[in-house]
């Protein structure tokens, strides 16, 4: 084992701005071994996850998560299988989902919200990093604990042809909700209604602008507003909001790419006319919940009322560019980068 290669996606620059393809290298050693307490896991897929951006920036380390080094190995969300293991818990043929880092091989010892799996046969391995994994279980929570969306509610959804986006916006039409999405392209907006089911979509870089676009679909006004952007899209939608609406509070992608924080919102007065409830969450709060989770979505899944859109990319070269790709709007549903294969299939 020990002779074997281990590739790693390095950090080589601290992006400045949206990331770019030389800010990541890819670099070669050895397969390390796992010392008492410790496994070792050959990563068959990586997680690109919009959210880990914030922690390559410099100095970003905020309590939560730890700055990301410089020609150290990305901090990422993997799924692979233990091959060696001097842990009690942990043997050789488990199938593991769990942070560590963007490279072929890592070595964990079961913090890091580490999770075994057992995945159903009937559904491709890749979703337990998508609609069945840390994407999924975020929109899961964050729309069962703080949406709560109703029937004949208005939930609008921002990131929605995005992984998480995509996955909060057909639970909020399972739960009969009138559902509109948010993206950056007529092409995603038409994907949005005809292929995942939404009642409307607002393309907020065309020339109608958000605004336009909230008055025209959302005129009667919002009642859960699942935000992954935070910024100027927040504050439009909050312009919007219903008597007693919920705004889930996921994601501030506007400002990952900055080192300043945004200004605003400007509408917050809103929250108090409108008595409405603005809470943020993260969803490794729940992580002794993930298995019953992961039930009542694959049951969807299977029963044809949730998709699990996912582009996935070939080999661990490609991590970099495709991470980049997604902070162009590049992505529709989840993205993940192809490692390796079970050994069991
Ligand atoms: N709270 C939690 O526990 C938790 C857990 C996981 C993820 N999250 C959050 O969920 C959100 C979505 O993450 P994801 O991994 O599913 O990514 P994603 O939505 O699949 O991909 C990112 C999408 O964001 C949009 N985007 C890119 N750059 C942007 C910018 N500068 N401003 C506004 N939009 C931009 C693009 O969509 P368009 O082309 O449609 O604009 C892109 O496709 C992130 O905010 C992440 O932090 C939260």
């Amino acid at each position: 084992m020990s002779s074997r290669v281990n590739t790693q996606v390095v950090l080589r620059a601290h992006p400045e701005g949206p990331p770019r393809e030389g800010d990541f290298a890819c670099v070669q050693t050895t397969v390390p071994r796992p010392a008492d307490g410790q496994f070792l896991i050959r990563n068959l897929y990586l997680s690109l996850d919009a959210g880990f951006r914030q922690w390559m920036n410099e100095g970003a380390g905020d309590g939560y998560l730890p700055a990301m080094e410089l020609n150290q190995p990305v901090m990422g969300l993997v799924l692979g299988e233990v091959v060696e293991s001097q842990h009690p818990d942990y043997s050789p043929g488990d199938l593991v989902m769990g942070r560590t880092r963007w490279e072929s091989f890592s070595l964990a010892d079961g913090n890091d919200y580490m999770t075994k799996l057992a995945p159903d046969p009937a559904v491709p391995i890749s979703h337990y990093l998508g609609v069945l994994g840390p994407t999924g279980l975020t929109a899961y929570f964050g729309m069962r604990d703080i949406g709560r969306p109703k029937p004949g509610e208005t939930v609008l959804v921002s990131t929605a042809a995005g992984a998480v986006g995509s996955v909060a916006a057909q639970i909020a039409r399972i739960h009969g909700s009138r559902v509109i999405g948010l993206t950056s392209s007529d092409d995603k907006c038409r994907w949005l209604v005809d292929d995942m089911g939404l009642d409307g979509a607002i393309n907020y870089r065309s020339g109608e602008g958000i605004e336009a676009g909230l008055a025209r679909l959302c005129g009667d006004g919002i009642d859960v507003y699942f935000d992954n952007v935070g910024g100027a899209t927040l504050d439009a939608a909050l312009a919007h909001l219903r008597i007693g609406a919920r705004v889930v509070m996921c994601g501030a992608l506007a400002g990952y790419n900055d080192t300043k924080p945004l200004p605003g919102p400007f509408n917050m007065f809103k929250i108090i006319t409108q008595r409405a409830l603005l809470q943020g969450f993260m969803v490794t709060d729940y992580v002794a919940e993930y298995p019953a989770a992961i039930d009542e979505l694959a049951g969807w899944l299977k029963q044809g009322r949730l998709r699990g859109a996912e582009e996935v990319v070939e080999g661990i070269e490609q991590t970099g560019p495709a991470f980049c790709r997604m902070f162009a709007g590049g992505n529709r549903g989840k993205l993940v980068v192809r490692v390796g294969e079970p050994s069991r299939v």
